[in-house]
């Protein structure tokens, strides 16, 4: 998750020249198989390289990839030595301003995803509360509703892209609920957050719609408070934090929950989709087997997780991880979905219980200070689930309309999820009434 458009403001760079040049051959973090085959390429990086890989990204810019599950397990467990902090990055000088991953990487700003150390705590004091005020029920009853409306538009067709007509649209509605966005307006920001993960020519415009639509949902907060009509939404419950944050604070804040919510939420439910369509394990869920819809989400989490590799650590200090001389400033980008395979913990796995039979020990919400926040897991989960049960209570003979080996992989190192899900199944009424 990212957001481009700010000034870079944070500390100095380190002046340091290149030290992962240093490594004999660095391994482009480009080129298909990132998408096609990751499990086969990772493995062969682990054989060629190691648990940390140093990698060449767009424009020739160098980093290193964490692979190893232990290695990853040591670099998120110590926020002092390896912060989530962008502004220690020895590349900036480097980095223009058009440089594609600039979205990818991020540049300091004063919110809870790009600040790092006692900055980054205060902003989690004030987010993680309010997240965890958020009524599950309640959740899943909207998501329902908003699910049922998204299944009312193709149901009578017979036919529909899962994809771009359900997981995409879910969460972002699902979430401006929450957030307590009237419902008028929630199409809107459906719209910015799908032009900006489509990245393309209107990517800019939608990322400043997006700030201002948050801009103004605190402005509107904040009145009604003045107003003495707070209301129970997430916005509301941050503005009642005790210690007090500027309205660009509460405003990125609120941009970082979206926008770090948003578009992995998706991608779970179709990779979990997926998964159930194309596996005959998960054929039970159809005829209303819920156990198998926890299973196959689990499972989507170690095998296929939305955030294959994230934008990062930083070193504040030259150091060594595994074999390698890491230097201060320099970037490691965590391999969430390579750590998630690593044979050590595999072969440990197995032994006791199979890997997804329940356990949770997966990188795919990160690990420890910068971690996904617990509740927000949780929405997650809320979301994702409900959109599956509700999609196999409607629709339970949807089969894909494409063969499996057809189904394409968002273009990406970075993210995992489908550029589209086609299916076809039996029309049906829609349950609002129209046919
Ligand atoms: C309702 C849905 C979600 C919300 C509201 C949400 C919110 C957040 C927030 C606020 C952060 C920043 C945490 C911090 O800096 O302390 C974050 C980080 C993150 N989230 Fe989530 N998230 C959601 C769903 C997901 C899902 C489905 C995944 C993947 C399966 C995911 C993976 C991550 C990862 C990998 C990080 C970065 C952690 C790190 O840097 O170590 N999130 N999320």
């Amino acid at each position: 998750m990212s957001l481009p458009g700010t000034d870079l403001s944070g500390g100095e760079p380190a002046a340091t020249g290149c030290p992962i040049r240093t490594e004999s051959s660095l391994v482009p973090l480009s080129g298909p198989r990132f998408h096609t085959d990751p499990h086969h390429l990772y493995t062969e990086m682990r054989r060629d390289h190691g648990p940390v890989v140093a990698v060449e990204l767009v424009g020739g810019i160098p980093a290193w990839l964490v692979i190893g599950y232990r290695e990853l397990h040591q670099v998120t467990s110590d926020p002092e030595l390896f912060p989530r902090d962008v502004a220690l990055w020895n590349q900036w000088p480097n980095i223009p301003d058009d440089w594609p991953l600039i979205p990818m990487v991020g540049r300091p700003m004063p919110s809870i995803y790009f600040t790092a150390g006692a900055e980054h705590r205060r902003h989690v004091s004030m987010v993680e509360p309010a997240l965890e005020a958020v009524d599950p029920f309640e959740l899943r009853r909207s998501c329902e509703e908003r699910a049922d409306r998204l299944i009312d538009a193709f149901c009578g067709r017979g036919e529909a892209d899962l994809m771009a007509e359900f997981a995409e649209p879910l969460p972002v509605l699902a979430l401006a609920r929450v957030l307590g966005i009237p419902d008028d307006e929630a199409p809107e920001l459906a719209w910015t957050m799908k032009t900006l993960a489509d990245g393309g020519a209107d990517a800019q415009s939608a990322y400043l719609r997006f700030n201002e639509l948050m801009r103004r949902l605190v402005a509107a907060k904040q009145a009604a408070r003045q107003q003495g009509l707070p209301a129970e939404d997430l916005t509301s419950e941050m503005l009642r934090h005790p210690e007090p944050f500027t309205d660009e604070e509460y405003a990125l804040d609120l941009q970082a929950v979206i926008a770090a919510g948003h578009l992995p939420t998706a991608d779970w439910l179709v990779n979990s989709l997926r998964l159930m369509l194309t596996d005959e394990r998960f054929a039970a869920a159809f005829g209303g087997g819920r156990r198998s819809v926890g299973q196959a989400m689990n499972e989507a989490l170690w095998e296929d997780t939305p955030t294959q590799i994230l934008a990062g650590r930083w070193a504040t200090r030259d150091t060594r991880l595994a074999d390698k001389v890491i230097r201060r400033g320099d970037m490691l980008l965590l391999g969430l979905a390579a750590a998630n395979g690593d044979p050590h913990v595999r072969q440990h796995l197995t032994d006791a219980e199979p890997a997804h039979s329940g356990n949770s020990a997966h990188f795919a919400f990160s690990h420890g200070e910068y971690r996904c926040p617990f509740p927000a897991q949780q929405m997650a989960e809320i979301i994702a689930r409900t959109g599956i049960e509700v999609l196999l209570d409607r629709l339970p003979d949807i089969d894909l309309a494409v063969p499996a080996r057809n189904l394409v992989r968002r273009p990406s190192p970075f993210l995992r999820g489908m550029t589209s899900l086609p299916v076809h199944f039996t029309p049906v009424r829609a349950v609002g009434g129209t046919p």
